[in-house]
């Protein structure tokens, strides 16, 4: 009943390429649900959909799965089109749902299941999955897990079931949906995982992308995967330059670690955007990450990787910094510092070079990218 949002392509820091859907779901048996409701500008899409099913006066109930705006900036105006229907939200979602919107609404704490007659809501919290209010709706008679944010993926199609778009667009975007949003909250999402762990599931139904109906072994995998921090022998090199000397230390680090055998993915900061960066490191073995000293600073664009990663905690990698210069360094010093604080161990080495690397400056590059990937297959 949701909304399918084409043209979304910032979802705070993390550039959606393919657009977005607010998902929100009737479940009708002799009384009505709505479940979650969808993006502010998108209330009159919703509307239209939900009044080709149902009255929304016969609204009984609005469950408000997650307070986060994408999913309930349309849930007042949609209460006040529903005056019959009583709205549940998690007990730490009540109060967001008042400070957001001035709403008084009830708890799972009083709910903690609604019988609609012939089909039964029950509601589990899985705080920080992806906030803390947030929890999921599950329907026994239909086997149905109404997940909200997770085994989502930004990806507006036409398609509403995992068989029904590209398989491989789907994998994409649910891992960049994976890396950007929920690898920091690995734990909470373990729980969750855990939580939900005995329950027979024969659909699962996001709030975002499509619904989970032919490979729900295979996300789920998926998630057992990245909750553990999975890594796969891949080194990622993450650099940017200004006369081209980090950018050549960087092609040197790549083809040294390739002759290893390991995959190698090298992005310019300048021209690739830090979330697709963020996409490849999730599964990474190493990560490695290249600034050229400006103003006796890092290079702004690698700041706002550093800080981005930073913030998501990658797990289980190795990693290392390296760095041109002009007549002074520090750039690989402050780089190493925030890798530090990512959780990154790090690979000590003395790749900071001054104007342009030597040949023999350029072979050491080489050597300590072969090195690299040794350890990544390790
Ligand atoms: Fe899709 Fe946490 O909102």
């Amino acid at each position: 009943m949701g909304a399918v949002d084409w043209d979304v392509r910032n979802f705070h820091g993390y550039i959606t390429h393919k657009g977005t859907t607010y998902n929100a779901y009737v479940v009708r048996a002799d009384k009505v649900a709505l479940v979650d409701t969808v993006k502010a500008p998108f209330h009159e899409t919703m509307l239209r959909h939900v009044k080709e099913v149902v009255d929304p006066e016969d609204i009984d109930y609005i469950i408000s799965n997650h307070a986060e705006p994408d999913h309930s900036g349309s849930l007042a105006r949609m209460a006040a089109e529903a005056p019959q229907a009583k709205v549940i939200a998690s007990e730490r979602g009540a109060p967001v749902l008042k400070k957001y919107y001035g709403l008084d609404v009830a708890t799972i704490k009083d709910h903690p299941q609604v019988d609609l007659g012939g089909k039964t809501l029950n509601f589990a919290p899985v705080p920080m999955a992806h906030w803390p209010d947030s929890m999921v709706s599950y329907i026994p008679e239909d086997k149905l897990l109404l997940s909200n944010d997770a085994f989502g993926q930004h990806l507006a199609s036409t398609g509403r079931f995992d068989d029904e778009v590209d398989p491989a667009v789907l994998w994409h975007e649910a891992t960049a949906y994976y890396a950007n949003i929920l690898m920091p909250l690995n734990r909470s999402v373990g729980r969750a995982m855990k939580a939900l762990g005995g329950l027979s599931i024969d659909m699962i139904a996001p709030s975002h992308g499509v619904i989970w109906r032919r490979d729900i072994k295979g996300i789920l995998d998926h998630y057992v995967r990245w909750v553990e921090g999975v890594t796969v022998p891949r080194v990622v090199i993450a650099y940017d330059t200004m006369w081209k000397s980090t950018q050549e230390m960087a092609y040197a680090i790549a083809e040294g670690a390739a002759s290893r055998g390991v995959e190698v993915r090298v992005f310019n900061l300048t021209e690739n955007h830090r979330s697709d960066v963020i996409t490849e490191v999730l599964e990474a073995k190493a990560v490695l990450v290249g600034s050229p000293t400006l103003n006796n600073h890092v290079f702004p664009t690698v700041a706002d990787f550093l800080a981005y990663m930073r913030g998501l905690k990658p797990q289980n990698k190795i990693g290392a910094a390296f760095g041109s210069y002009g007549w002074a360094g520090g750039a690989k010093r402050i780089v190493e510092e925030e890798m530090r604080q990512a959780g990154v161990e790090l690979i000590e080495n003395d790749l900071e070079f001054s104007y342009k690397p030597t040949e023999e400056e350029w072979r050491r590059a080489y050597d300590f990218g072969a090195s690299m990937a040794e350890k990544a297959m390790a």
